[in-house]
């Protein structure tokens, strides 16, 4: 389809803002980026980390899309009018999030389980806040069919843009993402969809292209971390010419400004061959090897800095 909407998925921990930075500047640049969950008290305040990462400086150029996770009003709602005071126009829900720890309090993927609940939330953030709301969602949290009465409730809402991953909280990241909840989504609802979910390849996303040649969004997480080229593929753009390597190198220096501790920065930057192993299994014994450094110095030697 011309003119679909690319986005880069919110992955905590991984494309905090120097990374987007660093992948808009090498790469063929994404629409939007969704900022990793943020999780607002009951004052709308952020941690010195998550503020960094909203700052408008530390995103310039950037469109940014910040992401709430949390099942209370108060915290939701205060949390958005920060994000308004720096100008941000639309935020993001998360339920989708399918960790054990967030599901088992009721939020992300684990407050799809309370529908009454999630109604009378959905109730007061839309009549209290003038911004965007954005959600990306799970399908349910144990079985795929719960999709339908949630669609029927999101239905009720002005969602600006409905992002799904099509697996239940329970299914973690395995098995095979539910293609057929998106084309129920996609005939039943009414919002503006997006897809989001398991394209590590040019081939996937090809497959996932004709399947569903209509979609205006798609949403790419662990593929594009893994292969930072793979936009570029599907757009066929020539300009940008950066490797994964180069990719890999500015990191390497602009996690030791940022982080400091070289343990820390060692195990952010080895986080990445973990992408990568997905996207490029044939290279595991390299990436074996690299992750066995121990030192900055080492990791810098094996790659050749
Ligand atoms: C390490 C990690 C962190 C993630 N953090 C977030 C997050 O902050 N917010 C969110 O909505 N999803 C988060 N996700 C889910 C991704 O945004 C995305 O939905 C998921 O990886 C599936 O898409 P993909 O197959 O293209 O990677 C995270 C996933 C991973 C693996």
């Amino acid at each position: 389809m011309e003119n679909r909407t690319f986005y880069f998925a919110p992955l905590e921990g991984i494309t905090d803002y120097i990374y987007r930075n660093t992948y808009h500047r090498l790469f063929e640049p994404m629409d939007a980026y969704f900022i990793p969950f943020l999780t607002p008290d009951k004052n709308g305040k952020l941690s010195r980390r998550q503020r960094r990462d909203v700052l408008p400086e530390n995103n310039e150029g950037l469109h940014v899309i910040p992401q709430i996770l949390t099942n209370k009003e108060e915290e939701f709602l205060n949390g958005a009018r920060q994000l308004e005071e720096l100008g941000y126009r639309e935020v993001n829900l998360n339920l989708g999030c399918p960790s054990r720890c967030v599901v088992s309090k009721g939020r992300g993927a684990g407050f799809l389980g309370d529908v009454e609940k999630l109604k009378r939330f959905l109730d007061t953030i839309f009549s209290g806040t003038r911004m965007r709301i954005s959600i990306k969602t799970r399908i349910g949290v144990e079985d795929p069919e719960e999709f339908g009465p949630l669609l029927e409730v999101f239905d009720l809402y002005p969602i600006s843009e409905l992002i799904i991953h099509p697996r239940t909280a329970k299914e973690f990241y395995t098995g095979t993402v539910h293609w057929e909840i998106y084309r129920f989504a996609r005939e039943k609802s009414s919002l503006p969809l997006c897809y989001n979910g398991d394209l590590f390849t040019l081939e996937e996303y090809e497959a996932w292209d004709y399947a569903f040649p209509k979609s205006r969004a798609v949403m790419f997480g662990r593929g594009v971390l893994g292969d930072p080229l793979l936009l570029s593929r599907i757009r066929r753009t020539k300009g940008k010419t950066a490797t994964w390597e180069d990719l890999q190198y500015e990191l390497y220096v602009a996690y030791q400004k940022e982080i400091g501790n070289e343990q820390h920065v060692l195990s952010r930057l080895k986080e990445f061959w973990t992408y990568r192993a997905l996207c490029r299994p044939e290279e595991r014994e390299k990436i074996r090897q690299i992750y066995r450094t121990e030192t900055l110095q080492e990791y810098a030697k094996r790659l050749h800095f």
